[in-house]
């Protein structure tokens, strides 16, 4: 169990609160508030205790690395590049406190930073009840060094803006970083706040003690980036689907013709591996029976369906066929949890988004049949929010690497710290 902020007394307190607010940006306005929305019932909660100060904090980006990247693209093209006005045009937190400000309806206060004045002493000048936002932790080199002496200096200076510490970023819950984890040695006092507390409910159990029968619906393009999901899984699931285009090394593995489809090689190996693991405990793995190919891997390639689980030379498999669908609906409708990470098919092509829309639409009605339903990472989330189904699940995760680090059965630094 993680303690939250309903177990402390918060009133008159100074509050120091991690939160991810590394949302999606362009030209400085935020493109996707889903994170920021989803922290707001915290906030608020805090708020309405009576505290001093509620000073925010949260990456934005890697100003770093994107902005190393940036350069590179730029002495390429032959362009000139400016490092600071990139970071600061691009990584700055004030355009998001400025839109928390519309979405809470009251001030944020912005503390850029600006070494000519104390921030601890201007946190402390405010009056009851003020918002704070701190710029970019990631402005700081501090925040996400592997020394740990170097982060604790870091970790230090911020638990000094608060008299306890509130972790509400669940989507940075897996970084090991000054103001996600080791600010907590510097707090008297650390906790969840509802945002984390309810990713945590609903995401522990899968891999704990789930409700079964337990399916886990595990797509998307790579197995190197999902054989630690697909073993930590295997230990509750009862049905496994494997779908998208890591779906096409298991079939290979199984000997079965894959065309120009998708697949890792080196992973042959493993894929046989998990396959052999599932028989041994039991769990049933389901991949496709039939598909949706095409020549190219294009928005306007022409869709063949093909009614086999070979594809000829000539076709790149890139969704899944009804007969498929109609295996996944006999496995779901007997599921007590669902799980879902990953898209089944090329969903951002409309030609090929019929599988995971399905998929989306049968967890969907799942929910509504009782059963747990929780969806994580990146791409299955957007496929829920484009099919306008996010609503209807138990619970979408904001955490990408959060939710699949978690699922993999480890321990999470920022939830860890949270445990009292
Ligand atoms: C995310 O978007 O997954 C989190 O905010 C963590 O970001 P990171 O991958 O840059 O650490």
């Amino acid at each position: 169990m993680i303690k939250t902020i309903k177990s402390v007394d918060l009133k008159g307190k100074r509050i120091i609160m991690r939160v991810d607010f590394n949302v999606p940006m362009k030209d400085g306005v935020v493109q996707d508030d889903t994170r920021i929305t989803a922290a707001l019932p915290t906030i608020q909660y805090i708020l309405d205790q009576g505290v001093k100060t509620l000073t925010l904090m949260s990456h934005l980006g890697d100003p770093d690395k994107d902005a190393k990247k940036a350069k590179e693209k730029a002495e390429k093209d032959g362009k000139s590049f400016d490092m600071d006005a990139y970071i600061k045009g691009k990584h700055r937190m004030a355009p998001v406190a400025a839109y928390l400000e519309t979405k809470l309806g009251k001030p944020v206060i912005f503390a850029g930073e600006d070494s000519c004045y104390d921030k601890k002493a201007f946190i402390e000048s405010q009056k009851d009840g003020t918002v704070i936002m701190l710029e970019n932790t990631r402005f700081h080199k501090e925040e996400t060094s592997k020394e740990a002496t170097d982060r604790d200096k870091l970790a230090k200076e911020l638990a000094g803006y608060g008299d306890l510490f509130v972790n509400d970023a669940f989507g940075t819950a897996h970084r090991d970083h000054a103001s996600t984890a080791s600010i907590a040695k510097f707090t008297p006092v650390s906790v969840a706040g509802f945002l984390m507390e309810k990713e945590v409910q609903f995401l522990e159990p899968i891999v704990t003690n789930p409700v079964k029968p337990l399916v886990a619906i595990i797509g998307g393009a790579k197995v190197s980036s999902k054989i630690a999901v697909l073993e930590s899984l295997l230990k509750n699931a009862d049905a496994l689907v494997i779908g998208g285009g890591m779906a096409y090394t298991f079939l290979k593995a199984q000997g079965h013709k894959i065309g120009k489809s998708l697949v890792e090689d080196d992973q042959i190996d493993t894929a046989k591996s998990i396959l052999e693991a599932a028989k041994k405990a039991g769990a049933e793995i389901i991949l496709p029976v039939d598909q949706v190919g095409a020549e190219t891997f294009d928005a306007s390639a022409a869709p063949v369906q093909v009614d086999s689980q070979d594809l000829s030379d000539n076709l790149i498999g890139l969704d899944v066929g009804p007969k498929t669908l109609a295996k996944y609906k006999e496995v779901l409708d007997k599921a007590k949890t669902i799980v879902w990470n990953g898209p089944v098919g090329v969903f951002e092509f409309d030609a090929f988004a019929k599988g995971t829309e399905e998929v989306a639409k049968m967890v969907a009605d799942a929910t509504g049949k009782g059963t747990i339903t929780v969806v994580g990472g990146g791409d299955s989330v957007a496929a829920v929010n484009k099919f306008n189904l996010a609503s209807k699940m138990s619970h979408v995760s904001t955490g990408g690497g959060a939710s699949l680090e978690l699922l993999e059965g480890k321990k999470l630094p920022g939830i860890e710290v949270c445990r009292g």
